[in-house]
């Protein structure tokens, strides 16, 4: 079984990365779950699980030649974690196309499939995780320009046929509620989450430790946890799923 999710807001900064990360940790006592850096012109996944140091990355994998995504796959905190790399040659040397096999060929192995995305749509290899994905979880913060982005992104997935799985609501301050409340009417899925303003997600990324690690006993560990447990993952055919990555065509972004 496989599902694929983009973790997409359609602005930067709103915690996609942080919550590709939690999410991927707590869906990791149920699942197998991979997650991999589809940011590739902004990757900064690596930074976030402990990888900067690794010699391979999806970088490495989507430039011509023969390196498999395996080698750019590592175990940690109980899921794979394919990062990319930094580099603006490497962002250069990859083609945005490859990354549908490199996908296809995770697909094989995995429960879970997590793609953290781009902040925007303004290129081939932006928007492919969300046409790719099965389903988009979006990343909000509670500010009607976040808001305003991330509804660009559903009605994009909409478009491509992706459909929501809901909405993370995060770096809130006790302002969530009336925001929360507005935003459900206009997304598709349910609120997963409202994630607290803290210092400890940004302690945890300091520390280039996931937060369910660094400190899983914080009030937004637990929303992670609670947004992971509202997703109920869907029964994918692996085979057929890998298909669809290898043979998805690439829209011109809008
Ligand atoms: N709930 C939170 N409380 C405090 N800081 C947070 C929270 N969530 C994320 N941050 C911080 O905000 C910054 C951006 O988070 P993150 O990298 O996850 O966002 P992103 O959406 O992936 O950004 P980009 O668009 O650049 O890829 C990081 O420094 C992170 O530690
Ligand atoms: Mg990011």
């Amino acid at each position: 079984m496989v599902e694929a999710f983009a973790v997409a807001s359609g602005k930067g900064g709103t915690g996609k990365t942080t919550s590709t990360v939690a999410l991927g940790m707590a869906l990791a006592d149920r699942y197998d779950v991979t997650i991999v850096d589809a940011d590739t012109g902004m990757a900064n996944l690596l930074f976030h699980a402990g990888l900067e140091d690794v010699e391979t990355t999806l970088h490495d994998v989507m430039t011509a030649g023969d390196v498999p995504v395996e080698a750019a796959t590592y175990d940690r905190f109980g899921m794979s974690v394919v990062p990319c790399g930094t580099s603006l040659a490497g962002f250069e040397d990859a083609d945005p196309e490859r990354l549908r096999g490199a996908v296809a060929d995770l697909a094989a192995g995995a429960d879970v499939l997590l793609l953290d995305s781009p902040a925007t749509l303004g290129s081939k290899s932006a928007v492919l995780p969300i046409v790719l994905s099965d389903r988009v979880i979006v990343v909000l913060n509670p500010t009607v320009p976040a808001v305003s982005d991330g509804l660009k992104v559903q009605e994009y997935a909409l478009s491509y046929g992706s459909d929501i799985a809901g909405t993370i609501f995060n770096r809130t301050r006790g302002d969530a509620e009336s925001v929360t409340e507005k935003a459900d009417r206009y997304f598709e899925g349910p609120t997963l989450a409202t994630v607290p303003e803290s210092d400890a997600v940004q302690a945890a990324r300091s520390d280039g430790t996931p937060l369910l690690k660094h400190a899983p006993d914080s009030p937004a560990a637990a929303a992670f946890r609670r947004a992971a447990g509202a997703l109920s993952v869907a029964d994918g055919d692996s085979e057929a799923v890998a298909e669809r990555f290898r043979t998805a065509v690439i829209p011109d972004p809008p």
